[in-house]
């Protein structure tokens, strides 16, 4: 079981967290979540829980997370102080995630377009992002879903051969608190920069940056060379000698 108390040891953040909502379980912590967008003083709350029944991912995709294996939250941001960045916070959302893996469990991950965390070309998690415009000012979600302690029987079939967690990659259990604390640490932290530095480290540390991908967007597919992300938060893929940029899509490695 997640212990509050052991995330809030390792948390040094001013604001992000310093509210906590533990739910042993609920169906979506997104949709927790949005219950408080009408309290200000929730800026920056994080709810979590040991077991999400219901979890939605992108493309009106299920996450399915085993009992007490993952990390499955989502943090609550009045998003006014910072609607430059809000086209970026998917790519901020994951160098965070990437950032404290790595300076907490020492395990290297990588980036795929547009949200997806991954180890080993598989998918070991996710970001899903939802946003609605309160008296004119932004709220946002950021619903964030990582196979940590999961081994591959407990996965359903159907991801079987695409998914991955930590544990399945260094044959290792984790001390989830400790991820958790160190990736809302590098949150903090990623607010605050630039979105040059963000774009730059962001395309460091994408996975398939300058290689040649497939795309699905709008029903159409297409083949060229991801050529990183443009100023706006777009992604900036060569096809056939032009430069095409997507808002949203489908990578395929
Ligand atoms: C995806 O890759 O499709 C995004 C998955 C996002 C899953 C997380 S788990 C916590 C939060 N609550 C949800 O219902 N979804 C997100």
């Amino acid at each position: 079981m997640l212990s509050v108390e052991n995330i809030n040891a390792e948390l040094n953040t001013k604001f992000l967290a310093r509210k906590i909502i533990y739910l042993p379980e609920t169906s979506s912590t997104n949709t927790e979540a949005w219950k408080y967008i009408e309290d200000k003083t929730m800026n920056g709350s994080l709810i979590i829980t040991d077991y999400q029944t219901s979890g939605k991912g992108r493309r009106k995709n299920a996450w399915s997370s085993f009992p007490g294996k993952s990390l499955t939250f989502s943090i609550i941001l009045f998003a006014k102080d910072y609607s430059s960045k809000l086209s970026i916070f998917p790519l901020l959302t994951g160098i965070s995630i990437v950032n404290g893996i790595l300076s907490s469990i020492y395990i290297q991950t990588g980036l795929k377009w547009p949200n997806d965390i991954m180890l080993s070309r598989k998918k070991m998690g996710g970001i899903l992002i939802e946003s609605k415009l309160l008296d004119n000012n932004p709220v946002t979600v950021i619903g964030i879903g990582l196979n940590i302690n999961e081994q591959i029987v407990n996965f359903p079939n159907s991801i079987k051969n695409h998914a991955t967690s930590l544990s399945i990659y260094s044959k290792k259990q984790f001390n989830r608190e400790r991820i958790l604390a160190e990736i809302l640490n590098e949150f903090e932290v990623m607010l605050y920069k630039d979105t040059d530095e963000i774009i730059t480290l962001w395309e460091k540390n994408c996975i398939h940056n300058n290689s040649c991908v497939s795309f699905h967007s709008e029903n159409k597919k297409y083949n060229g060379i991801f050529q990183g992300i443009g100023e706006d938060g777009y992604a900036r893929i060569k096809i056939n000698e032009n430069i095409k940029k997507f808002s949203s899509g489908l990578i395929t490695l």
